[in-house]
């Protein structure tokens, strides 16, 4: 049975409207044990720049693999959802940023003399507002169309389109959601797809612990920084005195649940006061507040995952390593 995208909103949905979701979460997640907050909380503006740092990190081999797994398989790509010579092509991206990878896509469609209606979502405004502008300037031929929402909180409606629609899920994104939320996520969009749509996802792939741990806690600190500005964000926002130098940054592979974890561990027992949520916490030393879980696919969990979302898996690209996947997959309905 679909599970409603309400009820499963807790975990990583970024609000548009901050504060009052941020004090909820501070509530849920600091009141219980173990101690945890969601994932968007890391995505403040300080935090939006550490993360476009990480991508750029010798550790952090996801952001540049999936680009270049894209601009070597752009044609094969396209070939399986280019419309008709007379019809244009819709590209709908899910948590499009600033969409740098996209203008792989972009730039070949229009190559290939399609008419691209781009339609990226995101929850900043801001990304969206350098997104449209450098495709508007790099590709002059597609109409940008973007929407500031929460894909998760508010699922996209797809309206009527002439064309065949390609749906871009990129750099790992739904390895920040719990799988019953990515399910969620990906049957929203594949039970409103029609005959010769397709779905692009990409997923970071199991691999040796070390390289895995590495590229989420890197030699520079960066992600370490990205981590505790979670602590910064509740001094700033909620008038909260974390000592932030009372704790550190921990990244840990689990392998049960196939994900890297990253935890902020306190490093002596200490208390912090939260005034805008009215809470007073108390933290041993050794215990840890868990802020993003990442999961990491087999070729068999990215097909199950596809497959329980109603989507079958046409193709998957990697790099040469292995690391990495671009998986290409069709509603299933329509195709098995
Ligand atoms: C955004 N997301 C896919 C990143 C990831 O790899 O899970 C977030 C991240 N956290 C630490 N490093 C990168």
């Amino acid at each position: 049975m679909a599970t409603s995208l309400q009820t499963l909103t807790s975990n990583f949905a970024a609000p548009t409207d901050w504060r009052a979701p941020l004090i909820q979460e501070v509530r849920r997640g600091l009141a219980r044990r173990p101690l945890s907050l969601a994932p968007w909380l890391l995505y403040d503006g300080a935090g939006s720049r550490l993360f476009d740092r990480i991508t750029t990190l010798p550790e952090y081999y996801p952001t540049r693999t999936e680009r270049a797994i894209l601009t070597r398989n752009v044609n094969s790509i396209l070939a399986a959802v280019l419309p008709r010579a007379s019809q244009p092509l819709r590209i709908i991206e899910l948590g499009a940023g600033s969409a740098d990878k996209t203008g792989i896509l972009l730039d070949a469609a229009l190559r290939a003399k399609a008419g691209v209606h781009y339609r990226p979502l995101d929850v900043s405004a801001e990304a969206l507002h350098a997104a449209r502008r450098s495709i508007e300037r790099l590709y002059p031929g597609v109409r940008v169309e973007p929407s500031v929402v929460n894909y998760v909180t508010n699922p996209p409606r797809l309206q009527p389109f002439p064309g065949n629609t390609l749906v871009l899920y990129l750099g790992s994104s739904i390895a920040n959601f719990p799988p019953e939320e990515a399910r969620a996520i990906l049957r929203n969009a594949s039970s409103q797809m029609r005959p010769r749509d397709a779905f692009l996802l990409g997923v970071d792939l199991v691999k040796d612990e070390s390289t895995l741990v590495a590229a989420y806690d890197d030699r520079a600190g960066v992600t370490a920084a990205f981590n505790l500005n979670v602590l910064h964000r509740l001094n700033r926002e909620l008038g909260a005195d974390f000592d932030v130098d009372g704790f550190r940054h921990r990244a840990e592979w689990n392998a049960g649940k196939s994900r890297i974890e990253m935890h902020l561990e306190s490093t002596r027992d200490q208390q912090a006061s939260i005034p805008a949520a009215a809470m007073q916490l108390h933290i041993v030393k050794g215990e840890t507040i868990h802020t993003e879980s990442s999961y990491k696919f087999t070729d068999g969990s990215v097909k199950s995952l596809l497959q329980d979302a109603g989507l079958a898996l046409s193709r998957l690209w990697k790099d040469e390593a292995g690391r990495y996947a671009v998986a290409l997959a069709y509603p299933e309905t329509i195709r098995s």
